[in-house]
């Protein structure tokens, strides 16, 4: 039987206090891992505040490269994430092993990697980038730098696109962002034609021609608040509508639909993996923790530090 709501939050917030923990959410989490989380951002956000964070104990509500991230910044904390299986298509299509030989068939390259990797691919790294500050930080290099990218080609081209870089991209994409349907935004603009598109920039090609804004969780969400607009019709993951709505209550937010709308594939799955019960249950046991080789998480650290100090 699915425990009472109320009493899994007061356990959660008992069990925080006594071990002296803090709860960090992405904006994709279930809105109740919102609520009750002390900070909520987006990837960029989470790592600069892990950074700041004072407690010895991180939980991250996120995905497992987040909670990577985290213990990269703080090795001597423990980094909890509530399950271990909340993983990333992105990062999965980019195996550390693959990602060397791609490197090595491209002598020369600065390897720039998003910040949806392993800490073995970041360990490959010259410079992490999030979506967020991506356009900056390859920007901070001169024009005829060559440079790989990866894994998200999406994320890769648009970037290529608005700088006039020719990045090599690696092939890999995320599959929630690659499934909004051209045709059903278009369709959606038509019924709500003052409504403002706000795309995240993991999407196709085809879905950022359509947007009013490209760009990740923080930069949608700052725009749907300071916009004059009252509707926004919202190609990303299903969880920031929570964030919009209760920001700017008196707007409208219409999630953007997959091309097939019975799949419910705006919601990443992997994120949504976490719960309050399994919240409850790391703070409670200290478990799941995030492990990485010390060698492996010293090599990553440095791409890492490198984009918290250009962006
Ligand atoms: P943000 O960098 O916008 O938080 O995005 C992270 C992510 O996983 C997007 O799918
Ligand atoms: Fe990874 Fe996509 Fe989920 Fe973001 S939405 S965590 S990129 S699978």
């Amino acid at each position: 039987m699915k425990e009472d709501k109320k009493q899994l939050i007061e356990e959660i917030k008992k069990l925080k206090a006594e071990r002296n923990a803090v709860i960090m959410a992405h904006y994709y989490q279930q809105g109740d891992i919102q609520d009750i989380a002390d900070y909520i951002g987006d990837s960029l956000a989470l790592a600069r505040q892990a950074q700041e964070i004072d407690a010895p104990v991180i939980v991250l509500c996120g995905v497992h490269f987040m909670g990577e991230t985290a213990k990269i910044l703080c090795p001597e904390k423990t980094v909890l994430v509530p399950d271990m299986n909340a993983g990333c298509s992105l990062a999965d299509s980019c195996e550390a092993g693959a990602f060397a030989r791609f490197i090595a068939d491209h002598p020369g390259h600065t390897v720039i990697s998003y910040v949806n990797t392993t800490a073995a691919v970041k360990a490959l790294t010259d410079v992490v980038v999030t979506s967020g500050n991506a356009r900056k930080i390859v920007e901070s290099f001169p024009k005829d730098e060559k440079i790989i990218f990866g894994p998200d080609r999406n994320l890769g081209a648009y970037i290529n696109s608005i700088t006039g870089r020719e990045m090599v991209l690696w092939n890999g994409a995320c599959h929630v962002h690659e499934q909004f349907s051209v045709e059903k935004i278009v369709e959606l603009k038509k019924q709500y034609p003052e409504a403002k598109v706000l795309v995240h920039p993991e999407c196709k090609g085809a879905v950022r021609v359509l947007a009013d804004v490209i760009g990740s969780t923080a930069v949608l969400l700052k725009y749907a608040i300071e916009s004059p607009s009252r509707q926004f019709i919202v190609a990303t993951e299903s969880g920031i509508l929570h964030e919009m709505t209760k920001k700017c209550p008196d707007k409208q937010f219409i999630p953007a639909p997959p091309a097939d709308s019975t799949c419910g594939c705006n919601d990443c799955n992997f994120m949504k993996l976490n719960t309050l019960e399994k919240l409850r249950n790391c703070l409670r046991d200290l478990s799941p923790a995030i492990e990485i080789d010390p060698a492996i998480a010293e090599r990553a650290r440095l791409p890492i530090e490198r984009m918290l100090q250009i962006s």
